[in-house]
């Protein structure tokens, strides 16, 4: 059977006179026979009277259609039947047999088998029975073709929404630089640290997408902040403050509608969340900050650390692993610092240079 792709570039198989047939009997005469008949009714055919030949055909090339004697003394038809079904569930498979019992035909049924045909042969029935069952293999070959077009349609689609949906976040990242460009690379950089730290840890593959989009954007509520105070280059008032603050809820309301990025939006809620309860702006304790959230805490605070701001220089990597050592399991995760500590102490300056290295791209 041949597949041709129609306009939208679905391919439906073709009625085709040229579907395969075999036929498996021990007895040459039958196998001469039937050959010849289906060959005469356009069916490209082949005959075996051995069994393992035809199974070995099959697995190179499958059939469309098998008729099968049951008796043979190398192999049962069942055992052929059970095979084939074990190689491929469909190809249609006919018993052929001169001694018809009860107990043969309910056990071909319930092993897959199509239909049962009785010897000596009614060649009108024969040939009704082949024609429907190519045409049954056809509807079976077209269905799942169509399945497969369909999938693969859904696939494209998901590929296209996700690019669309990565650019439109790279866009909310240069969109927050913009209004804050003394944290130009900021959100890059937390992006990749956080990644070190998930490899560090062995965190599961399935969190580390997520991690990736939260670190870019873990400061994208700040978009709420006035400039008055966003872009104020001294220390904060308490009132101030206040407002700063807002930016870690306003970032998750930004985010939570957007179905696949719920636990982004998790994530950037909670990233001045602390162990202790004294983060902002829930309060959480302990565990009830998601594990990769207090990744996302040590990853920022640390590049906020390593990084000159406005109010402070660039750390040098003995303080900061001297800080993180002292807040280790009262700010801190207990396991995610200490990742960061082995990160420090295997090759700080490594560590260092990956946050003043500038203008990394936003999403590689
Ligand atoms: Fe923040």
């Amino acid at each position: 059977m041949t597949v041709e792709p129609d306009r939208t570039g679905y391919c439906a198989t073709q009625e085709s006179s040229n579907a395969r047939i075999a036929v498996i009997d021990d007895e040459k005469d039958i196998c001469l026979m039937l050959g010849e008949f289906f060959r005469r009714l356009g069916y490209e055919t082949e005959t075996f009277s051995n069994a393992r030949e035809a199974l070995d055909c099959i697995r190179d090339k499958p059939f469309d259609v098998v008729f099968t004697d049951i008796y043979m003394p190398a192999m049962t038809g069942i055992e052929i039947l059970k095979e084939i079904m074990r190689l491929d569930r469909n190809i249609l498979v006919i018993l052929m047999t001169g001694q018809p019992t009860l107990e043969d035909t309910i056990s071909a049924v319930r092993l897959g088998a199509y239909d049962y045909l009785t010897k000596p042969f009614n060649l009108d029935l024969l040939e009704i029975m082949a024609k429907r069952a190519v045409e049954q293999r056809r509807l079976v070959m077209e269905n799942i073709a169509y399945h497969n077009y369909l999938e693969q349609r859904v696939e494209e689609q998901t590929r296209e929404l996700k690019s669309f949906l990565f650019h439109s976040i790279e866009s909310l990242s240069y969109a927050l630089e913009a209004r804050d460009p003394y944290t130009k690379g900021h959100g890059a950089r937390v992006s990749q640290f956080v990644l070190t730290l998930a490899d560090e840890l062995g965190l599961p593959e399935e969190n580390r997408e997520p991690l990736r989009i939260a670190g870019l954007l873990h400061d994208v509520g700040k978009i709420g902040v006035p400039d008055s105070i966003l872009l104020k280059p001294g220390k904060l008032t308490k009132e101030e403050y206040e407002v700063m603050k807002t930016h870690a809820y306003t970032g998750y309301k930004i985010l939570a509608p957007i179905g696949s990025l719920a636990r982004v939006a998790t994530y950037v809620h909670e990233h001045h969340e602390r162990m202790d309860g004294k983060g902002y702006p829930q309060g959480l304790v302990g565990d009830e900050i998601a594990f990769p959230s207090r990744l996302l805490i040590v990853a920022e605070v640390c590049d906020a650390l390593a990084t000159e701001r406005c109010y402070k220089p660039a750390w040098p990597a003995h303080e900061i692993v001297s800080y993180f050592e002292e807040m280790r399991g009262t700010a801190y995760d207990i396991d995610v610092t200490d990742a960061l500590l082995s990160l420090f102490k295997r090759d700080g300056d490594e560590i260092l240079s990956h946050f003043r290295e500038d203008d990394r791209p936003v999403l590689s």
